[in-house]
């Protein structure tokens, strides 16, 4: 089975989030049960930098659409054996910083230009317009950038089949009518049944309409995003195409995420050897420039965006100093998460530390040091770091959505399916987070039960292996089949146009 994946990052070649982990993790997961997969990535600056030997070996034709030389560089996915493809367009991807926005936190003017010509050179490599004899089965795409590619080679009848995975509903790629207009698009495409969406040009349709199969990285997920609080006013459509949707947990990649082996730690531990976290919280504490205390150690490391409820945890900032905790932030997004968190910090810098910027080891430092792990996420596609929070026994706080709640078992309301590892709210307030910290406060002051809480974490199986093997699963006997555009119009409330305006601004901070 040859299978290509199509993804705007993968780690360690860049990252800006789980989308990243997950895309330079699956592919060798993949190559590990026997299957060639190849991966292609747009040639950023700092993918080009991290990539280590790259030889050209093509160039891809995009005239009309696109006059620029592309360039076909070929190497290997760092510390794999996983064939990577770089498509170098330096008009396009050769700029520094992030992938999706300037460092005004703007999003690239041109974002639609580049990924529908980073969409283009997937459909010219997936259907042989290449010098490259190698044809793949599937092709896999992955969040918005790459959802023009089931659409474009929807109409050919030597396509491959297609899968496309959502990562995260919130990130659209919404671009007004002149944009399709000016990618030149057939103008098929523009429709309801396509990728017109309330008036404008939408790149995730091309993936949710026209994809063989369609994936989310975790059950509950898939569940949530067919109902209008969580649909982003695609969950009409996404119900119609309900028995094509499958909910697939992601995994942690063990080579980067293992507390026994992590070269960012002062000290590396496991379950069997839990005193050896220890030393790790005086570390972060004196990294962080906060007293070495006894007193529990909270911690919250992700982008600074609505969707991430830092306001429900800023909220609570006067409550948790009565309750004499340390509180450790890390991350970088949104201006005003960003402005606010630096002002507190100032006003409670005796236990509250905020770093705000991008940092990898320290965020496994964090892991590693801290006590207890917060995620007050209103939505939350899978999420990772509540999975390497338990990895590296630190306790998880969770919101019950999406993810959160196929991996994070409450102790006082266990889920049925996993043993207990963390504590649950249910309601969307910072009182609710608030009661759900204290009855994680209460259970931090009993040792003996607080460590075998950290344990179960530590012991559960969320590797990748699992995952890779359902992904492979889901790939057998796929056949590329006939496109049924959707008879309904997708809905959209006025509230789910005030979701969608939202978690535009949030684009700004990252897709
Ligand atoms: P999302 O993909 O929505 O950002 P996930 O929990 O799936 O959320 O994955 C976030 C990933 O990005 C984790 O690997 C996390 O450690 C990392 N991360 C997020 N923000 C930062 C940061 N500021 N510094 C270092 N790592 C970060
Ligand atoms: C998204 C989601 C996150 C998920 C990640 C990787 O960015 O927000 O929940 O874990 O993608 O799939």
């Amino acid at each position: 089975m040859k299978v290509l994946f199509v993804a705007s990052e993968a780690y360690p070649l860049i990252k800006t989030g789980g989308l990243g982990d997950v895309c330079g993790s699956l592919p060798p997961a993949l190559l590990a049960t026997g299957m060639d997969v190849r991966l292609l990535l747009p040639a950023y600056p700092a993918a080009l930098a991290q990539a280590g030997p790259l030889k050209p070996v093509d160039t891809i034709d995009l005239r009309p659409y696109f006059h620029p030389t592309v360039r076909l560089l070929e190497g290997r996915l760092p510390g794999t054996r996983v064939k990577l493809w770089l498509v170098d367009c330096p008009p396009a991807f050769n700029r520094a910083g992030n992938p999706y926005h300037a460092a005004d936190g703007q999003p690239w003017p041109d974002n639609a230009e580049r990924f529908a010509l980073f969409a283009r050179a997937a459909v010219a490599l997936a259907l042989g317009w290449t010098r490259q004899r190698w044809r793949p089965d599937i092709v896999h795409a992955h969040d918005w950038q790459t959802g023009l590619v089931p659409a474009l080679l929807a109409s050919d009848p030597a396509r491959p089949a297609t899968v496309f995975t959502i990562h995260n509903l919130a990130y659209q790629g919404i671009f007004p009518r002149a944009t399709f207009d000016a990618l030149r698009l057939d103008p098929s495409l523009w429709s309801f049944e396509a990728l017109e969406f309330h008036g404008q040009m939408s790149f995730i349709k091309g993936g949710l309409v026209y994809a063989d199969r369609l994936t989310t990285v975790s059950p509950n997920y898939a569940r949530e995003i067919q109902t209008p609080r969580f649909g982003h006013g695609l969950d009409g459509l996404l119900h119609w195409r309900r028995d094509a949707l499958h909910g697939i947990l992601n995994g942690i990649d063990r080579r980067e995420w293992n507390p026994a082996r992590d070269p960012h730690l002062v000290s590396r531990y496991s379950a069997a050897k839990l005193g050896a976290k220890g030393p790790n919280k005086p570390a972060l504490q004196n990294e962080l420039g906060l007293p070495p205390s006894p007193q529990p150690l909270l911690a919250l490391v992700g982008r600074l965006v609505w969707q991430k409820g830092i306001d429900l945890v800023l909220e609570l900032l006067p409550a948790l100093a009565r309750r004499g905790v340390q509180l450790a932030i890390l991350g970088n997004g949104e201006r005003e998460y960003e402005t606010a968190l630096r002002r507190v910090a100032a006003v409670y810098r005796d236990w509250l530390a905020v770093r705000i910027g991008y940092d990898e080891g320290l965020a496994h430092r964090i892991e590693a040091g801290a006590d207890l792990f917060l995620m007050p996420s209103r939505f939350e596609p899978c999420g990772l770091n509540q999975l390497y929070s338990l990895h590296y026994g630190t306790v998880p706080v969770v919101h019950r959505v999406g993810g959160l709640s196929d991996t994070v078992s409450d102790i006082d309301h266990p889920t049925p399916v996993l043993k207990p590892n963390g504590f649950v709210f249910s309601q969307e307030t910072p009182a609710a987070l608030l009661a759900a910290i204290d009855r994680a406060l209460a259970l931090y002051r009993q040792p003996t039960r607080w460590a075998a809480l950290q344990r179960s974490g530590m012991r559960q199986d969320f590797s990748w292996s699992r995952s890779a093997a359902k992904y492979a699963g889901l790939y057998a006997g796929l056949r590329p089949t006939p496109v049924r555009n959707p008879p309904v119009k997708t809905r959209g409330s006025s509230r789910h146009r005030a979701g969608v305006r939202r978690t535009t601004r949030a684009a700004a901070a990252r897709r």
